[in-house]
């Protein structure tokens, strides 16, 4: 196939939207366009935007102002808006940025080839942001892997159903929706036979997965899954903690090929801020599923998400939740400050935290946290940790960990702790990358571990 025509695909957000860029890209591969990583020569340049926070929504016009000016070099230039602020904003992106061609919502990625091939034949300004209620599939046919990845998201449903009084999801990705195993299954396969060691199942809410539909559950999926030849590790994020069962947390010790992490947003430890959240449960619940958790498997990794700032979040409440973090000791987290989402019902909750207030709640949380992932990096020294083989560490140098002049390679661990390790580069020739690999960790530092090599290949 020949590909006249470059693409510039530009992400903003979610795990969701790289796997949704990964299916614009294959898609637009028969109309003939071959994707490459600056804009400024690109035929067509698409923008896949997140709305979560306020701070994700600013960056797309930002982003959108650059694209302007490339397209009063180049008027033949295409560009294309997909994803949650699309969706949200439909046809007004067009009168923000007159010099937009398409807009997009969550349910068109599949349509978007036909919407660009009418604007390439046709002209004129296309939207479409059409809701549906049956998931829209891409052709199996357009799944394209790139030589060097290893590592890929695979979205298993859509949607959320939940209603966090917080969350703009719901409005702009539309009801909870699964896709069919079999889909599924042969997705990952096709992956796995192209040179896919590692998948992460992407939904807002995975544990809930074929509920509604009546399809076979999470557990099960992640048990087929697990029997796909080729496939070294499944990860999957995210988990709402109200549906997490004891079924899914054997799965942990019954799958050899599921890494033991699980990502479990709390987003506060007040069980008063969590019903104004409408999270379905409490503190003393949520701590209740991380026993069963660290019962059944005493070296999984846990992270989770917290909200700061929350509106009618007391300092009692915020020190709650410091005291959960503490409580729980987590691997990891992600914090963010409370934004306003249009529609989220928290956008009308009065009692509104001061922007200085929940910076310095934010800072907290991040400083705790910083200790504590320490605390747990030092405690895997002497451990001996598998990891999947990434690539040559970039920034590494043999002088900033010791005195080997090798390469320094990198992998993650089952609970996603990045790994250096010195290796030979002779040995590069056998293919380190996607390999599993054990390494002794002799050193710890906040964001990484440093180790040897046990054996050469697992
Ligand atoms: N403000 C701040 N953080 C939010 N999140 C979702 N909505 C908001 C909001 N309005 C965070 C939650 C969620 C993560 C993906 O983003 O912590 O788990
Ligand atoms: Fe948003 Fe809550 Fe659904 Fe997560 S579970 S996507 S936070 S509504």
């Amino acid at each position: 196939m020949i590909y006249p025509k470059t693409v510039y695909i530009h992400t903003i957000g979610c795990q969701m939207n790289v796997y949704d860029s990964e299916r614009i890209a294959g898609g637009l591969m028969p109309l003939g366009y071959r994707q490459i990583s600056e804009p400024e020569s690109a035929d067509l340049v698409i923008l896949n935007t997140c709305a979560i926070r306020e701070k994700a929504e600013q960056k797309v016009f930002s982003f959108l102002g650059r694209m302007a000016g490339l397209k009063r070099k180049n008027p033949e230039l295409l560009i294309g808006v997909g994803g949650c602020v699309a969706q949200q904003e439909g046809r007004k992106i067009l009168d923000r940025a007159p010099y937009l061609d398409v807009v997009f919502g969550t349910h068109a990625v599949s349509r978007l080839p036909a919407l660009i091939h009418q604007v390439e034949t046709t002209g004129g300004r296309l939207v479409d942001v059409a809701l549906s209620n049956t998931i829209q599939e891409s052709p199996a046919d357009t799944i394209s892997v790139n030589p060097d990845q290893i590592s890929r998201f695979v979205t298993i449903m859509q949607g959320c159903d939940n209603y966090c009084t917080y969350c703009v999801v719901p409005h702009v990705r539309g009801r909870e929706m699964s896709r069919s195993p079999d889909r599924i299954l042969s997705e990952i396969k096709t992956l796995a036979e192209s040179g896919i060691r590692e998948v992460t199942l992407l939904g807002q809410n995975v544990n809930s997965y074929g509920t509604k539909e009546g399809l076979c559950d999470f557990s099960e999926l992640l048990t087929r899954v697990n029997g796909i030849d080729g496939l070294l590790r499944i990860r999957f994020t995210t988990s709402h903690p109200k549906d997490l069962s004891d079924d899914l947390i054997t799965c942990f010790n019954r799958l050899d090929k599921l890494c033991r992490h699980i990502h479990l947003p709390v987003q506060s430890g007040s069980t008063r801020i969590l019903s104004r959240m409408n999270r379905k449960y409490t503190r003393d619940t949520y701590l209740d599923k991380i026993d069963r958790l660290r019962s059944a498997c005493p070296d999984i990794a846990i992270t989770t998400d917290i909200i700061v700032g929350f509106p009618g979040e007391t300092s009692v409440d915020f020190e709650k939740t410091l005291s959960l973090i503490r409580q729980v000791s987590y691997d990891g987290l992600f914090a963010f400050m409370y934004s306003d989402r249009p529609n989220a019902p928290a956008a009308r909750f009065s009692e509104k935290i001061s922007e200085a207030e929940k910076a310095e709640r934010l800072q907290q949380v991040l400083g705790l946290q910083e200790i504590l992932t320490l605390e747990k990096n030092q405690s895997l020294i002497h451990s001996v940790q598998t990891v999947l083989v990434e690539g040559v560490s970039p920034r590494m140098h043999a002088s900033e960990v010791g005195h080997e002049a090798v390469p320094q390679w990198y992998g993650r661990t089952p609970g996603h702790k990045i790994i250096h390790f010195p290796e030979p580069e002779r040995l590069s020739t056998t293919g380190n990358i996607g390999r599993l690999k054990k390494i002794h960790i002799e050193k710890a530092f906040s964001h990484s571990l440093w180790g040897r090599p046990v054996s050469q290949e697992e």
